[in-house]
């Protein structure tokens, strides 16, 4: 069974599931998932279609991954060109087994589960997904995290041959982000590697991307390759292209504004034109099991 976190949503919180895939795709999914440890949640999947109309194409055409463009259509348009297999993680630093971790084995090494989870971007839209993945402090584990250890630095692939948004420098590539080693152990920090029980779309960041929700998206770094322990806190992308906008920390937090906007409220896709904005939660709704981790800190300092 899923892990049930005090914040953990039901089926009926998904955003509309044409917000991801058609029926097709969903039963699709349902046929493919060996070696998914959870079901659980899958069967209502098509449930949730009567929902709110919702189109496919809003929302799988709505994503950010600069290495395919800064549109928001850009990475469907052009992620299907990258290759994910083989795949490979490189994790090293201050680990007792560092090396090239094959992807086909860290699947063999790791129990998958459904987390459903909200997802705040720093821009103020909001959706609420359906991940499978394994978390992150299993993997850290296999690898072994030494003493000494106190952050966690991604990468995510650099191809310029099949990302054609590297070729302007919009951010200094590749993509890089880090964590504290306490939030990258959290057991709610997740390495997803598919929604609604289907791998992930490359746009989404296939085969293996962060997803930490308690965190505005940027942090949840896309199609990881590698992962290195550190005694230092590692340079992250958007914080090295604007640090007054985006901060290390970057946990969601109503009552911190962007320099150029509120963070009090988002806008969940899938709404339609005329959807209300909803009020942004504390650490994105996960305040009871992370709101511990920044004890004594100053999080308008902190940001
Ligand atoms: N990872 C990489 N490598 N490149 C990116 O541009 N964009 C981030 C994050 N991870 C990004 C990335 C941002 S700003 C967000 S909001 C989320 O991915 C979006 O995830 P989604 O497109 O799956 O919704």
């Amino acid at each position: 069974m899923a892990r049930r976190w005090t914040n953990t949503l039901t089926q009926a919180d998904v955003t509309p599931k044409a917000a991801f895939m058609n029926r097709r795709q969903i039963m699709a999914g349902m046929g493919g998932m060996a070696g998914l440890a959870t079901l659980g949640a899958l069967p209502n999947a098509a449930k949730a279609e009567t929902l709110e109309p919702n189109s496919w194409e809003d929302v799988t055409t709505y994503c950010n991954y600069y290495e395919f463009g800064s549109g928001k259509g850009d990475p469907a348009k052009y992620a299907g060109s990258l290759t994910t297999s083989p795949w490979s993680v490189k994790i090293d630093g201050l680990v007792d087994k560092p090396g090239d971790y094959d992807f086909q084995q860290i699947l063999g090494e790791m129990t998958l589960e459904e987390r459903i989870y909200r997802f705040r971007c720093v821009e103020a839209w909001s959706m609420v997904v359906p991940w499978t993945g394994f978390e992150l402090a299993d993997l850290l584990n296999l690898a072994g995290v030494q003493e000494g250890a106190k952050y966690v630095a991604f990468e995510t692939l650099y191809r310029p041959s099949e990302m054609p948004g590297t070729a302007y420098k919009v951010l200094d590539w590749p993509y890089r982000e880090g964590l504290r080693l306490d939030e990258a152990m959290h057991p709610l920090t997740l390495m997803a590697t598919g929604i609604f029980g289907k791998d992930l779309p490359n746009q989404n960041g296939a085969p293996l991307r962060l997803v930490v929700p308690w965190k505005y998206g940027f942090k949840s770094i896309k199609s990881v390759v590698r992962i290195t322990l550190t005694d230092k806190e590692p340079p992250t992308s958007w914080n090295m292209a604007n640090a007054r906008e985006y901060g290390f920390y970057s946990n969601v937090n109503p009552h911190v504004s962007h320099p150029r906007w509120s963070q009090a409220s988002e806008r969940r896709l899938g709404g339609g034109l005329f959807a209300r904005r909803e009020p942004t939660l504390m650490f994105n709704g996960y305040e009871e099991d992370v709101a511990s981790l920044y004890d004594g800190m100053d999080l308008a300092e902190f940001f």
